[in-house]
């Protein structure tokens, strides 16, 4: 369907590919996690659909916690992290498992983990569905990556252009504008 005027998406990583690798990192995660309990956090809003479909895939009991933040202004990280949302439980003594969709800077990492360490956790490790090495400037290591990509802007499973283009079912990039008539 022509849309004048609006983004111009293709298929980067497609929604097989995302489901084989979710998969991978649930079997990594529940190993990882030798049985114990998981309180799996995860940030919002980018990070809804990844994590729906990770859960399903982690062999432990798990509770599902969300945090809202926001740094992203169209498609520049403003690098000014605000919490829109903190979380409902209490996280003392608990393992946590961070879930993000994308690492860019690490910015919104560096930030969220120094927040929570606070709280005094048993342990956090840190999951992203994307990461951008170029674009990294951060402190925190990611524990599991689902894809590394080149430094550049994507949209679809979750992740947004000013809101736009979550429920797309694979990863896209936008390729240009559709000509207006
Ligand atoms: P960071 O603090 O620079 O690592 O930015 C992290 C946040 O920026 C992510 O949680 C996303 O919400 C957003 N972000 C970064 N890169 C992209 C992208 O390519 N597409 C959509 N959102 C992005
Ligand atoms: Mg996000």
């Amino acid at each position: 369907m022509r849309n004048p005027g609006a983004p111009r998406i293709e298929t980067f990583i497609s929604s097989e590919q995302i489901a084989q690798r979710v998969a991978q990192l649930g079997r990594q995660i529940s190993d990882d996690a030798r049985g114990q309990p998981l309180v799996v956090v995860g940030i919002l809003k980018g990070a809804f659909v990844f994590l729906a479909d990770l859960v399903r895939r982690i062999d432990v009991p798990l509770s599902i916690e969300f945090m809202g933040v926001s740094s992203y202004v169209g498609t520049q990280s403003t690098g000014h992290v605000q919490i829109t949302r903190d979380l409902a439980a209490d996280i003392q003594g608990a393992h946590v498992l961070l879930v993000e969709d994308i690492v860019d800077t690490g910015k919104t990492m560096d930030f969220l983990l120094d927040l929570l360490r606070v709280r005094q956790p048993a342990s956090i490790r840190l999951c992203t569905l994307l990461s951008k090495p170029e674009a990294h400037c951060m402190r925190s290591k990611i524990d599991y990556v689902g894809f590394e990509i080149g430094d550049e802007f994507v949209v679809g499973y979750g992740l947004d252009l000013d809101g736009r283009f979550r429920e797309l079912p694979y990863v896209g990039r936008i390729t240009g504008n559709d000509p207006s008539p």
